[in-house]
């Protein structure tokens, strides 16, 4: 990639360009992924003092000896204006066109390539405004990196998807979910599809059912305010469990490229039934859905005491809902879906739970089932939960469950796994959509939720509150209800 390329970060004061934006460019430097001629812009209403600036964004970064942090920071500037300003953007591209004359061989011509990290409130502006103003000259790209939420249901993801798309070919723009890009979820299809012994059991012919579960040992953390408007369904379920969700019951596309990656997901999420609340159950579970909020245990403060979130807030921290595939595939299987912040631990995982067989009797090994675990963090893990004999000349024959385990550390020693929004910057800066969000996908992903977070937002249903670190009582009960055994 040898054209100039530009990147703009909306929003660079935030917290998102600190944790992820900066440290990720650094790496692509390090090892060399993206063109000499770099230019990092980062854009803000307030005029910043740029040293301090980047001592404070660029904190997070993890120096390698092969590459100075300070050839990386030497390529950062700062252009402030507001969001709607129009004066702001005409000066920011000339900005730009000057960097991109003054770069070798590039004949006035270079990429960019702008990521929205602001609130949802400012795309619009923003997006208008790049189009009018921040257009590369022919020859060169122009893609905008839209970050997560994409719109709070199926009205408002329209509107947003009217503005973008009056403004750029489908084909600039690419919606992030950087779950796409973790590791473990990137090699489903490889466990899938390249393999033979997963494929033939993958039906509810030999499935029970499937559990994909993201919990947090950490509360709203000072994004108490945001949270509170969004709730852990649209947070976390609604795009990045639905996501490895997607590629766990897809039908093998007919080739791995973007255009059939997204028919296979579309009408996989075609055959998903709608979700609506349902009756209450006199604690958090209804009939689609239970809700839970964490509340201060010990020296862990609750939802409700941090102080960027309304008092009495009634916003589930912990949801759990069950998808019903309506597919010859997986008709009849539960799709466990379970999120929540303030829990014990730190974890993601997606867990393949097998049915019994007849003959699994004779073993005498009673109520045990095989369960195959895609752990995507941490400790990137792939293992399957089985039985084996007990080594021993004893006449009698001991089984015990054990683990195959595969863990990425062992299997793939020092390989570098690096952080998803690395890969979703090079795909990005690639032209690879493949591991973006289609607007079909999310025009079917809002469907399948927005009756249920309507009733929310409407009927305010009061979530179990739980101590900070346990699961909210009366979970379990509802899982069980809806045919799903939690290891
Ligand atoms: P922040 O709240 O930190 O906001 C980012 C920047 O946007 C701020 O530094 C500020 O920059 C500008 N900004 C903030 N509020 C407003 C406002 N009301 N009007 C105009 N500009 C504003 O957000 P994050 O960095 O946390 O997130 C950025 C985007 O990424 C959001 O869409 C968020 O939902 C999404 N996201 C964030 C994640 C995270 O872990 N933080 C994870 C996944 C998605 P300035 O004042 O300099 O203009
Ligand atoms: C973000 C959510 O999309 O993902 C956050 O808005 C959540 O609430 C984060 O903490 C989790 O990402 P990761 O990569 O740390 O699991």
């Amino acid at each position: 990639m040898s054209m100039p390329l530009t990147v703009v970060i909306f929003g660079a004061t935030g917290d998102l360009a600190k944790k992820k934006l900066f440290p990720a460019l650094y790496q692509l430097c390090l090892h060399k992924h993206l063109p000499r001629s770099l230019d990092i812009v980062g854009y803000g209403r307030s005029d910043v003092n740029l040293p301090e600036f980047i001592n404070k964004q660029c904190a997070g970064i993890k120096e390698d000896p092969q590459y100075a942090k300070h050839l990386f920071t030497s390529r950062i500037r700062f252009h402030a204006g507001g969001y709607d300003e129009d004066e702001s953007y005409a000066r920011l591209a000339a900005s730009i066109c000057e960097y991109e004359a003054t770069q070798p061989a590039a004949n006035g011509i270079g990429n960019r390539l702008y990521f929205l990290s602001v609130p949802p409130s400012v795309f619009g502006a923003v997006v208008d405004a790049v189009s009018k103003h921040g257009r590369a000259p022919a020859g060169g790209f122009t893609r905008l990196m839209i970050e997560k939420p994409f719109g709070r249901d199926s009205g408002t993801f329209a509107e947003l998807n009217q503005l973008t798309s009056s403004c750029f070919r489908e084909s600039q723009l690419f919606r992030l979910d950087h779950y796409l890009g973790k590791e473990v979820i990137l090699n489903i299809p490889t466990l899938r599809w390249a393999n033979q012994i997963f494929e033939p059991v993958w039906s509810r012919q030999y499935i029970e059912s499937v559990q994909l579960t993201f919990k947090e040992d950490l509360g709203t953390a000072g994004r108490g305010g945001y949270f509170d408007s969004v709730g852990i369904i649209r947070d976390i379920i609604q795009n990045h469990l639905l996501q490895a969700f997607m590629w766990l019951a897809m039908e093998p596309p007919t080739a791995m490229s973007a255009a059939e990656i997204v028919k296979a997901k579309v009408s996989l999420l075609r055959s998903v039934s709608t979700l609506y609340l349902g009756d209450g159950d006199g604690g958090g579970g209804f009939g689609s859905v239970f809700l839970g909020q964490y509340s201060r245990h010990g020296d862990e403060p609750g939802y409700l005491d941090d102080k960027t979130v309304p008092a009495g807030s009634t916003c589930p921290t912990f949801a759990a809902c069950v998808l019903e595939v309506n597919t010859a595939r997986w008709r009849g299987v539960p799709f466990l879906f379970t999120a929540g912040k303030g829990m014990d631990e730190r974890v993601c995982e997606l867990r393949v739970r097998f049915k019994p067989q007849p003959h699994n009797a004779m073993m005498g090994i009673v109520g045990h089932q095989n369960e195959l675990v895609m752990r995507i963090q941490p400790d990137e893990a792939l293992y399957i939960i089985s039985v084996a004999k007990e080594p021993g000349i004893t006449a009698e024959q001991v089984r015990k469950p054990v683990v195959m385990d595969m863990s990425y550390a062992q299997q793939f020693t020092g390989a570098y796994l690096g952080d998803a929004y690395e890969r979703m910057f090079l795909n990005c800066a690639r032209g690879d959509q493949s591991l973006f969000v289609s607007e079909a996908e999310l025009f079917e992903a809002w469907r399948i939720f927005t009756p249920l977070l309507h009733e929310i937002d409407e009927r305010r249903p009061q979530p179990v509150r739980h101590p900070f670190g346990l699961y909210p009582r009366g979970y379990h009960e509802w899982v069980a209800a809806r045919g799903v055994t939690i290891r």
